[in-house]
């Protein structure tokens, strides 16, 4: 029976580029996807930016663009990372895009029909400068359990205190610097607290559609229970689902002024990615989505389960709706031995640096593919494991399959295959046997134990080579039949382990149906063969070998002088729109000054910055900090001059006091080509002076 499958990955913040972590999410997904659809499984496979909150809304606007522009951007960059990894996504939307507005609109007025939003008037921290209320994660202040300064509104990152951003003594704005005050506004709640919502839940998240790791942790959350130290933790609470503008998002119904939290039409967006392609298809939405045969599969990571698992099922089902099949959460990729990746330089494996520099994406979605489970356990990128595993056991075993053989069928026989007899005959029936095993263990996620157990298959088909010793044979008089059927065993057991690596290895099966000249494998071919005469075609070499010098050179921070290989070419050093025209007396406003650095230095605790003295003719020094410290050393900056602004709200960072700003430039796409230059006037300008 063919099954209906609607498939997802996570759908990432389009405030960046992806990263490797989110590479390996999709390469997950595609694997298990391909896995269904060789199986003639229907299956759609949609992914979408998640393009609204307020972080994005700040990040556009201090990259001066409107937000929609922004994640516009971003949304532009995607194709590269999807098409270099071969993920098979059939569509990829928007969170911002006009289905999922719609869909976001009516699932709320349904949930509204059922009784199910309430309304709240809360009091939260508002920035009196930037006239906006404060997420938690743009409030700092003193920690008011051990008193360290500068934590977030959520928690403290010194003693792990977890409190209100209301509990913080000496609160500032992240933004504005700015003390925050205290103002009330109306919320919109999304009733989980109804007994109605608790019984769903209970049910839903304990019949076997999560992983039972999931299913164990998620039963924590929503009914009240006593903690092991004998505390309590309450139930399920109402979720707070509005914020007020400004913000970027989804307008409440009849409730101007009004959007979404993020959250909420965040899982909208699968819907909406699905509808558009569906309608670019002339197919009809509502009817794929009413069919009850169609199985719906959300892949994502372990740090946003309880939005998969109870928020989202409990708006699709209580709004009427279908809710999940499955929700598959996997585990955090780190790289190099649990280094935390960073968009520093030096850490992590950049994506599209990995493909500029020419390495395989296939070798990436194998190693990786030999490290996942069905479990969500956290898995890592290590180098020397990653060059081992691909050069001893992707080329060593399989791709030397068809290296050993191919070679003789085409220069002696014609490149025609020939009988099979004995042994042969059994290691093939072997190999296939293994067919049904190795679906099931792709079918669950077990990629890993797959991965192995084909590895196992291509031992015993070289130990049959090595026993047969095909070069010999070649030597011999009168050896010509039994070689042409060692060689002729090693190309359909070639075959048949290309079949099962072809999840994984999609682009390599596809140039090995070319050279065997075969239809595109699937898994119901594992019990045909070849058969005799069946003529295949030259033999190229399929797969190089990791070369330690590629690991070397994608693990090298990038040097500061030195333009980074990719991206460089597509975005110019000043590759950034030109702000909006400013009057002169705009201008004005802003107080530039000539600064002489009498001092600076190395600022403990960060590497980023330095602490500059600066003299800008007042009669006292100023402190300024600034975020240099990658381009200079502090002792050649001593004694120079430079441009200040000398009339900038003085901010107060986690390491003292900032009274402006010295300017520098930097390339539009700092992260591809690094590098900050610092603004030094023309010899004969004076401290204090003013520039204009
Ligand atoms: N926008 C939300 C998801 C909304 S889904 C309706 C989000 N975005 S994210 O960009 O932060 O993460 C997207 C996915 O990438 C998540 O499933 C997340 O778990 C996954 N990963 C992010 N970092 C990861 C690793 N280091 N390793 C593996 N997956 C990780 O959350
Ligand atoms: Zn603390």
């Amino acid at each position: 029976m063919s099954r209906k499958l609607f498939v997802t990955t996570a759908l990432p913040y389009a405030n960046g580029n992806f990263h490797i972590g989110h590479i390996m999410e999709y390469i997950q997904a595609d694997i298990w996807v391909r896995v269904q659809r060789m199986q003639g499984h229907e299956v759609n496979f949609v992914g979408a930016d998640d393009a609204h909150g307020a972080p994005i809304m700040i990040a556009a606007e201090k990259a001066g663009k409107t937000p929609q522009q922004f994640v516009a951007d971003i949304a532009a960059g995607r194709k590269p990372y999807l098409d270099g990894f071969h993920i098979s996504f059939d569509n990829w939307h928007s969170t911002d895009a006009p289905e999922n507005h719609e869909l976001a609109r009516q699932i709320y007025r349904d949930l509204k029909a059922n009784d199910l939003i309430s309304s709240k008037t809360i009091e939260q921290f508002f920035d009196p400068e930037k006239s906006m209320f404060l997420p938690d994660r743009f409030i700092k202040g003193t920690c008011p359990r051990c008193g360290t300064k500068d934590q977030y509104g959520d928690n403290c990152e010194n003693c792990g205190a977890v409190y209100a951003p209301t509990d913080l003594k000496n609160p500032y704005s992240a933004l504005s610097g700015a003390t925050p005050v205290l103002k009330s506004s109306e919320h919109f709640f999304f009733r989980l607290s109804d007994p109605r919502c608790v019984a769903f839940l209970e049910q839903w998240t304990q019949d076997g559609k999560l992983q039972e790791e999931v299913a164990n942790k998620v039963s924590e959350w929503f009914s009240p229970r006593q903690n092991p130290d004998g505390s309590m933790s309450e139930g399920l609470g109402d979720w707070d689902i509005s914020r007020d503008a400004p913000y970027f998002g989804i307008e409440i119904p009849d409730a101007p002024g009004k959007y979404f939290y993020v959250w909420l039409d965040a899982p909208v967006g699968y819907l909406a990615s699905l509808k558009n392609l569906l309608e670019k298809r002339g197919q009809d939405y509502d009817a794929y989505m009413a069919d009850p045969a169609l199985e719906q599969v959300h892949f994502i990571g372990k740090d946003i389960i309880t939005f998969h698992t109870l928020f989202w099922p409990a708006m699709l089902h209580f709004s009427g709706r279908k809710t999940p099949d499955n929700i598959f959460v996997h585990g955090f990729l780190t790289v190099n031995n649990g280094e935390k990746m960073s968009k520093s330089r030096g850490t992590g494996l950049d994506p599209l640096k990995y493909l500029g520099l020419g390495m395989n994406p296939e070798w990436l979605r194998y190693y990786l593919a030999a490290k996942l489970s069905s479990r969500n356990e956290d898995i890592d990128f290590n180098a020397d494991d990653f060059m081992a595993r691909v050069n001893s056991d992707l080329v060593g075993k399989y791709i030397n399959i068809a290296s050993r053989a191919a070679g003789f069928i085409a220069k002696r026989f014609g490149g025609k295959l020939g009988e099979v007899s004995g042994d042969g005959d059994a290691l093939l029936e072997h190999l296939r046997d293994a067919m049904p095993s190795l679906a099931e263990l792709y079918a669950e996620r077990e990629y890993g134990k797959a991965l192995r157990e084909i590895m196992l298959l291509a031992d015993r088909v070289n130990a049959y080579v090595d026993q047969n010793k095909p070069w010999e044979l070649a030597k011999q008089e009168g050896m010509e039949g039994h070689l042409h059927d060692v060689c002729t065993v090693c190309i359909e057991a070639f075959r048949l382990l290309t079949l099962y690596l072809k999840p994984v290895l999609p682009a390599l099966a596809t140039q090995v149906e070319d050279f065997l000249k075969i239809e595109p494998l699937r898994w119901s071919d594992a019990a045909k063969g070849l058969g005799k005469g069946h003529l295949i075609g030259d033999y190229k070499h399929l797969m190089q070998r990791v070369d330690i010098k590629q690991l070397d050179a994608l693990f090298e921070p990038p040097a500061l002088t030195e333009q980074a290989p990719e991206a460089t070419e597509t975005i110019a050093p000043g590759g950034e729109d030109i702000a909006p025209v400013i009057t002169i007396d705009d201008f004005a406003k802003i107080d530039l000054r000539i600064a002489q650095i009498v001092n600076c230095e190395a600022v403990e605790g960060s590497t980023k910055l330095l602490r500059l003295t600066l003299d800008v003719g007042e009669g006292k020094t100023r402190n300024v900090f600034s975020g240099i410290a990658s381009a200079y050393k502090p002792e050649d900056l001593v004694g120079k001059l430079t441009v200040m602004v000398a009339n900038l709200t003085p901010r107060k960072m986690k390491f003292g006091l900032s009274e402006g700003m010295v300017l520098a430039a930097s390339h539009a796409d700092e992260k591809a080509t690094p590098g900050i230059y610092v603004l030094n006037p023309w010899p004969g300008a004076q401290p204090g002076m003013r520039v204009r």
